[in-house]
C-alpha cells in the first residue's frame, strides 16, 4: 500500500520533503502545486508528478491521501481549511499559523473533517533529540531539571531564503518555534516565559537573536538561545547545541553530534550524527535525515499505527509560547502560559 499525496508550494525547503518522499516506499507524491507556474512544472519534471498552479483545481481532481503544505505562514490557514476537505491527513510546514486565530480555526477545520493535522516540526525528529527523548524515557537519568539549548551561528541563512530578512519577530518565529517544540518534547508544558530579543545583523530588519527562560509545569527550567549572527568557528549550523540536566544524571549533545551522558561520575561518549542521506550533503544531512523520519512517522498515521507528533493542536501551544516570548520581550514582563494569548495578537512578519 502506498498513500497517494500532493505537495503545495514547490520552493526552498520543499526539495528535502520531495526527496524524503521518494525515499518512502510507503507513500508518493502524485502532484504538486505552486502559484509559480515554472516552479511547479520543475518538480514536476524532476519528481515525475503532476504540476498544477491552482491548490483547488488539484485537490479536487486529484483527492491525495495526504496533503503536505511547503509554502509560507501567510497562505496556511486558506490551504489547510481547503485540504482538510480533500484529503484523509494534512502536513503544515511551520510557522504553522501567524496568529493564535489562524491556529485555532485550522485545528477546527481539521476536527471538523475528522482529519488530522500534523506539523512538520521535524527539529523533535532529529537524532540527537530522538535519543535525547529515548535515554530520558529509558529512565537511566531521572526526570529533567534543566535544559539549556542552543542555536548559535552566522550561516547566510537569506541566500537560500531571502523572504527572511524583512520578518519583524524573525529568531522566534523561524527557529523560536523549534526549539520551543524541543523543550516541551523533552521537559513538558510550559507555564511561564521570560525571553530578551534583539537585532544583531544590520542588514536584516527583525530581532535576529534572542533568550527565552521556561518554567516547566514539574518545576523544570529550559534556557533556549537563538542567534543568527554569532561567527563561530566552525560554524555549529545547523546543530542545535543541548545541556540536558537530571536528577540522575546529565545529557549533552556538542559539536559534531557528540552525546556525552554524564552518571556516577562517570561520563561515556557516542556519535548521534545521521547518515548522510544519498540525495543530501553536509551540513544539511541532520536536518535531511529529520524531514524523512517525520515523514516515516506521517505514514505510521496513516496507518493509524501512531499519533501526531507534533498535533496541530499540540503546535498551537508551542505558537501561543512564541507569542508569549515576543510579549515578553516587548513588555520587560514574565508571561504566564495558563490561558491561550487574545486572538488577536501576532509573531509580526
Ligand atoms: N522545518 C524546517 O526545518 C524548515 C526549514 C526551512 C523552511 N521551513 C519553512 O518552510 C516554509 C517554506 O519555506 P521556503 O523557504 O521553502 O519558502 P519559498 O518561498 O522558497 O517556497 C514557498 C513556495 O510556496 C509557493 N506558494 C506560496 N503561496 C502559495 C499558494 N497559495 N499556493 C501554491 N503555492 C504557493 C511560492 O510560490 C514558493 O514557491 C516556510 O514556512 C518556512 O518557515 C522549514
Amino acid at each position: 500500500m502506498s498513500y497517494r499525496g500532493a505537495l503545495i508550494g514547490c520552493g526552498f525547503f520543499a526539495q528535502n520533503h520531495m526527496h524524503a518522499w521518494a525515499d518512502l516506499p510507503g507513500a508518493r507524491i502524485v502532484a504538486v502545486c505552486d502559484l509559480d507556474p515554472a516552479k511547479a512544472a520543475r518538480f514536476g519534471e524532476t519528481f515525475g508528478a503532476q504540476p498544477f498552479t491552482d491548490p483547488a483545481a488539484m485537490l479536487a481532481e486529484i483527492q491525495p491521501d495526504f496533503t503536505d503544505i511547503a509554502t509560507t505562514v501567510a497562505s496556511h490557514r486558506a490551504l489547510v481549511e481547503l485540504a482538510a476537505s480533500h484529503s484523509r491527513a494534512v502536513i503544515c510546514q511551520k510557522p504553522y499559523a501567524e496568529t493564535y486565530a489562524d491556529g485555532a480555526a485550522m485545528v477546527a477545520a481539521c476536527q471538523r473533517a475528522s482529519v488530522p493535522l500534523l506539523v512538520h516540526e521535524n527539529f523533535r525528529w532529529q537524532l540527537p533529540f530522538r535519543r535525547l527523548k529515548a535515554e530520558l524515557d529509558s529512565g537511566i537519568v531521572g526526570r529533567p531539571t534543566f535544559l539549556r539549548l542552543a542555536f548559535r551561528h552566522a550561516f547566510d541563512i537569506y541566500a537560500g531564503q531571502p523572504y527572511l530578512a524583512e520578518v519583524q519577530d524573525l529568531a522566534l518565529s523561524d527557529v523560536g518555534l523549534h526549539l520551543f517544540d524541543v523543550a516541551r518534547f523533552l521537559c513538558g508544558d510550559v507555564v511561564r516565559i521570560t525571553c530578551e530579543t534583539r537585532r544583531l545583523n544590520p542588514r536584516v530588519k527583525g530581532e535576529d537573536s534572542f533568550v527565552a527562560l521556561l518554567r516547566h509545569a514539574d518545576g523544570a527550567t529550559s534556557s533556549v538561545e537563538c542567534s543568527f549572527f554569532s561567527p563561530v568557528a566552525p560554524d555549529p549550523f545547523p546543530q542545535t547545541l543541548a545541556w540536558l540536566e537530571c536528577t540522575d544524571g546529565i545529557m549533552e549533545v556538542d559539536t559534531g553530534y557528540r552525546l556525552r551522558i554524564h552518571r556516577d561520575g562517570q561520563v561515556t561518549e557516542s556519535s548521534v550524527e545521521p547518515d548522510v542521506p544519498a540525495w543530501g550533503e553536509k551540513p544539511w544531512h541532520g536536518v535531511q535525515d529529520s524531514v524523512r523520519a517525520f515523514q516515516a512517522h506521517v505514514v505510521a498515521v496513516l496507518d493509524g499505527e501512531a499519533e501526531p507528533q507534533p498535533s496541530g493542536a499540540h503546535n498551537l501551544e508551542t505558537l501561543a509560547l512564541a507569542l508569549a516570548a515576543a510579549k515578553s520581550a516587548r513588555s520587560g514582563e514574565t508571561q504566564a502560559i495558563a490561558r491561550p494569548p487574545s486572538t488577536s495578537e501576532g509573531v509580526s512578519r
